[in-house]
């Protein structure tokens, strides 16, 4: 009864690829056997910025519920939510709106990031830049106490940190400091994109999906980034930086197979084809399984809409629980 409370989320833009898989899936599937998760849909904060395209934020609720299930996200050890069926977090949003300034918002390095990479300079709305005040209440209203999260959510898991401090001094001590967790080292945490690129990313188009069909991912694995300079079969080639070497370490089971390769392609003789089709079907043995069960999944997405609306009666119990506390503390609780 004493287990953990973890939270974490993902905006439902768009189906779930091998970089969510690296950078938080996995996790989640050790997390759920110790402690008492919660997934949360962030449909809220994906509105932030596709303010005219509810129908893309709608429509990807099942695919990614369908990701979540597929991978092995087991809803009877995992709590999964929607956002925005809690309307407590939008009510305690409120309430933290007025505990951080609108200089701090500007100054987060995360949003800043964001709004510059969206060209959202002259126009950013208030729901946007104050996204990290609505995630703070995402995670407090659960009272969470770990929150595992990629590199570039650390500043907004630092401005929830902030908030709890502000209104634990004001209000009485209601909160836990919620703690960031970070995939144990950048290389393994990340999953560059086929093209080489840093990041794994839908807006990139450099992404390989959980739910691709055998013959999209061939095309994707054939057309990886490699060794730039590898140019004939014979010549040596460098592994580092070599992004088809990259998912092997970590998505190859045959570790010895592996040696092997990376030793004969740097002495030169092992063609890029023969690697990128190693991987090919190291790639298929890894996602057929999930995908059957995607399919399987959803053929039946009322059922799998069950499982949501289950999870957010459940999480919203917990929620009732906890503004109660929190209205009490700011004295707002008359009746
Ligand atoms: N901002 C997170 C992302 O873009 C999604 C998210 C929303 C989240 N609320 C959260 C993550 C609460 C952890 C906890 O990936």
């Amino acid at each position: 009864m004493n287990k953990k409370i973890v939270l974490t989320g993902d905006r439902p833009t768009g189906p779930l690829h091998l970089g969510h898989y690296v950078g938080s899936l996995r996790n989640r599937l050790v997390l759920q056997e110790t402690c008492n998760q919660f997934v949360m849909l962030a449909d809220v904060q994906g509105l932030t910025d596709n303010v005219e395209n509810p129908e893309k934020i709608a429509n990807n609720i099942l695919e990614v519920a369908l990701d979540y299930l597929a991978i092995g996200i087991d809803p009877t050890k995992t709590t999964i939510f929607i956002q925005s069926m809690i309307p407590e977090i939008a009510e305690l949003t409120v309430y933290y709106l007025n505990l951080v300034t609108v200089a701090r918002l500007e100054r987060n390095p995360t949003v800043k990031n964001e709004i510059h990479q969206k060209g959202m300079e002259k126009n950013v709305s208030v729901g946007f830049l104050a996204y990290p005040v609505s995630q703070a209440a995402d995670i407090t209203f659960l009272n969470a106490e770990l929150v595992p999260v990629g590199h570039d959510q650390l500043p907004v898991i630092e401005q929830t940190v902030e908030i709890v401090r502000r209104f634990n001094r004001i209000y009485g001590e209601v909160f836990v400091e919620p703690q960031a967790m970070m995939p144990s080292n950048e290389e393994v945490g990340r999953l560059p994109g086929i093209d080489g690129k840093a990041k794994m990313s839908k807006s990139l188009g450099n992404a390989i999906y959980l739910s691709d069909e055998p013959d999209e991912l061939l095309k994707k694995v054939m057309a990886m980034y490699t060794d730039p300079e590898h140019i004939h079969v014979e010549d040596p080639g460098k592994i580092e930086g070599n992004t088809v070497f990259m998912y092997l370490d970590i998505f190859g089971t045959d570790k010895e197979q592996i040696v092997q390769l990376k030793e004969h392609y740097q002495r030169g003789g092992l063609g890029d084809v023969k690697v990128k089709r190693y991987l090919n079907e190291v790639l298929q043995a890894f996602l057929e399984p999930i995908r059957t069960r995607r399919k399987e999944l959803a053929k039946d997405p009322a059922a799998v809409m069950d499982i949501l609306k289950k999870g957010t009666a459940a999480t919203r119990e917990r929620a009732a629980v906890m503004m109660q506390k929190i209205r009490q503390a700011m004295k707002i609780n008359y009746f």
